[in-house]
């Protein structure tokens, strides 16, 4: 079968490699897609990045089936249109993907099932905003309800900082149009972990848990960033964690959203915060795989991953289906000079040859080829990925890959997975 898949980022040429080598796979389209995911793949720019661009290139391509990377042309209605006129399609409807594009949506609905998540007030009028602070001591959390690239989210320390982020929201200074409406609520503490299922609607399976590592310096220091690296270990999380994940957050969500008739297919993802008092707590909900987790993830994949996606959007998950390898792995993001602020591009790359000699994979995220020379050209550049049999020595493979590689200007975290060793001790 012909698969396509829609992005262009780490995360889609990851999926791509992974359909790349399944048996059930015949070719692999990726649109708009990047110089990596061109090493396997057919990319195709569309005419434009909406439902009936993305709707153009399948035609084209006379796709079997389509897997949505990244969450705008979900929350856009990708899903919806394909699906009306006849073509298989995996990921969920613009209304189910109100789980991650409107935090409100995604709240009121982890109330409504019972999922245990931070105690919160959601409000759109700014009296009732401040007021609502009175509730909640301080660090306090404020999220703008609508999709803002990741820069939705405030955590205030102290009161005047609180009034002023409730400001930034509501004046449209902050994020727009998507901090109109915002969500207030209680600060939670513990380890993080990137919980991630895939469903059909009605049915869920886990796949293995990962972590993702969001600021920009070692040690969890300075800005938020997409994500500058992750790993993926069973040991992530306990055998009784996987197990209340599952039946707490993901089977919960799954039949109530099926039971609100508004069904979930595609890959749900649960951050979580491991509290160490009430246990797992969801963060947010994202409707897509996470990027970088998805390389980490991935790499770790045992299992025809087309066969598996092809079942699950016909509406029929098979677990016997799945399957990962024991082996930990690990995906470390080299980024341009400048981000997360204003990124420099067009700094030259070398050396993924000699990376991917020492047996990584090297997906690219910010690439492309100016003059026939490959240079940077996004905030996340590359992200490195090996696996290992135990953390350590997958650690150790990836920053070897990675010191193979250079470009002026390239960061690098030295701390990927290490907050990981501590299960390994
Ligand atoms: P979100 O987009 O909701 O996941 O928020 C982005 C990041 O903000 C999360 O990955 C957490 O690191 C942090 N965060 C969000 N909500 C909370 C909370 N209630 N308590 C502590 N940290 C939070
Ligand atoms: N790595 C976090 C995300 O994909 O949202």
């Amino acid at each position: 079968m012909k698969v396509l898949v829609l992005g262009g980022g780490g995360r889609e040429h990851a999926i791509a490699w992974r359909l790349h080598q399944s048996p059930s796979v015949s070719q692999v389209f990726v649109s708009p897609g990047n110089p990596g995911s061109a090493t396997i793949a057919k990319c195709v720019t569309p005419a434009s990045t909406t439902p009936e661009g993305y709707m153009a290139v399948a035609r084209a391509v006379e796709a079997d089936l389509t897997v949505v990377g990244p969450e705008a042309p979900l929350v856009d209605g990708t899903v919806d249109l394909f699906q009306k006129e006849g073509l298989l399609i995996f990921g969920p409807t613009a209304r189910a993907a109100q789980l991650e594009g409107s935090k409100i949506f995604s709240k009121r609905f982890m109330e409504r099932a019972g999922i245990p998540t931070a105690r919160f007030v959601s409000t759109s009028d700014p009296v009732e905003a401040r007021a609502a602070l009175n509730q909640f001591t301080y660090p306090v959390v404020i999220k703008a309800d609508g999709l803002a690239a990741g820069k939705g989210v405030v955590i205030c320390p102290d009161q005047a900082n609180a009034l002023e982020t409730l400001e930034g929201m509501f004046s449209g200074a902050l994020v727009g149009a998507a901090g109109a409406s915002l969500v207030i609520e209680e600060f939670l503490t513990g380890e993080e972990v990137s919980f991630i299922g895939l469903s059909d609607g009605q049915r869920v399976l886990p796949l293995e848990p990962s972590q993702d590592h969001k600021t920009i310096y070692e040690g969890d220091q300075g800005p938020n960033t997409g994500g500058m690296g992750a790993y993926s270990d069973s040991r992530i999380i306990t055998a009784s964690q996987r197990e209340f994940a599952m039946c707490e957050v993901m089977d919960r969500t799954i039949q109530q959203m099926a039971a609100e008739g508004n069904p979930f297919q595609g890959f749900l993802y649960a951050g979580l915060m491991m509290t160490p008092d009430r246990g797992p707590m969801v963060l947010e909900f994202n409707v897509r795989l996470g990027d970088p987790e998805t390389q980490a993830l991935l790499h770790r994949m045992d299992c025809d991953f087309g066969a598996v996606l092809f079942e699950a959007a016909r509406g029929q998950v098979k677990p016997e289906l799945l399957a990962f390898k024991q082996d930990p792995s690990v995906c470390v993001v080299l980024a341009a000079h400048g981000y997360p602020g204003k990124v420099r591009t067009g700094d030259a790359i070398t050396g993924i040859a000699a990376a991917e000699a020492t047996g990584a994979t090297v997906f690219h995220a910010g690439t492309k080829f100016v003059d026939g020379k490959l240079v940077a050209s996004g905030g996340r550049v590359l992200g490195v990925t090996h696996s290992g049999p135990t953390l350590q020595q997958a650690i150790a493979n990836a920053y070897q890959a990675c010191d193979q590689i250079h470009f002026d200007g390239m960061q690098i975290r030295r701390d990927i997975g290490k907050k990981g060793l501590k299960r390994w001790a």
